[in-house]
């Protein structure tokens, strides 16, 4: 991926993405299971960091942000309702500056699918959390990337258009248990742990 087609960035960075975010995603994460205070929270392409401000009311212990557009991240870095995030500019495929075990959740609004490399997010995923971390994550599947991108020419990847038993397959290839799943169609919501390893 190099950036969002200027449509899309509208789109993402609009009240609509928001609404959707704060009224139907963010909830359901909750009701999934994304609980509790003083967690060590990832967001994995935080866009302008309203997922920030979303998450902001577990009264995180630290919050790290990150994604690949530069403007992205000076937008999230101009918020001030979120005065403890940290921002940073990084491909989640190769998130090599975040330790080993070093958090308790990664949450992911809707980025695998604009991600050749959606596999290694993945498995990054997986290194970052400590044993018995938890993702959460939101995304539409190939087929509905498909039909959007046949009226809106926004251009998602091809090799990012994956179906939900890739995904899934994904998921416990790389070491996940998939715990809770919520289908609202085109999109899932996951709630899956790492499993320790023995
Ligand atoms: C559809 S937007 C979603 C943004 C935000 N999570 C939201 O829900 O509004 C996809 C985001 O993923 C970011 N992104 C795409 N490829 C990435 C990569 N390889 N590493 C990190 N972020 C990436 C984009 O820059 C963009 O901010």
């Amino acid at each position: 991926m190099t950036r969002l087609c200027d449509a899309e960035l509208r789109a993402v960075n609009g009240p609509l993405r928001r609404f959707f975010q704060r009224r139907i995603e963010f909830p359901v994460f909750c009701w999934l299971g994304l609980k509790g205070q003083g967690l060590d929270i990832l967001e994995v392409g935080c866009g302008s960091g309203y997922g920030a401000f979303l998450l902001s009311r577990l009264k995180p212990k630290s919050y790290v942000g990150i994604d690949l557009m530069p403007e992205m991240i000076d937008l999230a870095r101009k918020r001030n309702d979120v005065p403890h995030a940290e921002f940073r500019l990084m491909d989640a495929a190769d998130m090599d500056q975040i330790p080993d075990a070093s958090k308790d959740v990664v949450v992911i609004f809707d980025i695998l699918h604009h991600i050749p490399r959606w596999r290694e997010v993945l498995s990054e995923c997986g290194r970052v959390l400590r044993p018995c971390g938890t993702i959460f994550l939101e995304e539409p599947n190939g087929s509905a990337i498909r039909l959007w991108d046949l009226f809106f020419h926004w251009g998602h990847p091809n090799d990012a258009a994956f179906t939900w038993r890739d995904l899934e397959a994904r998921l416990n290839d790389v070491g996940f248990t998939v715990k809770h799943r919520c289908r609202l169609w085109p999109l899932r919501i996951y709630c899956a742990a790492k499993t320790p390893r023995p």
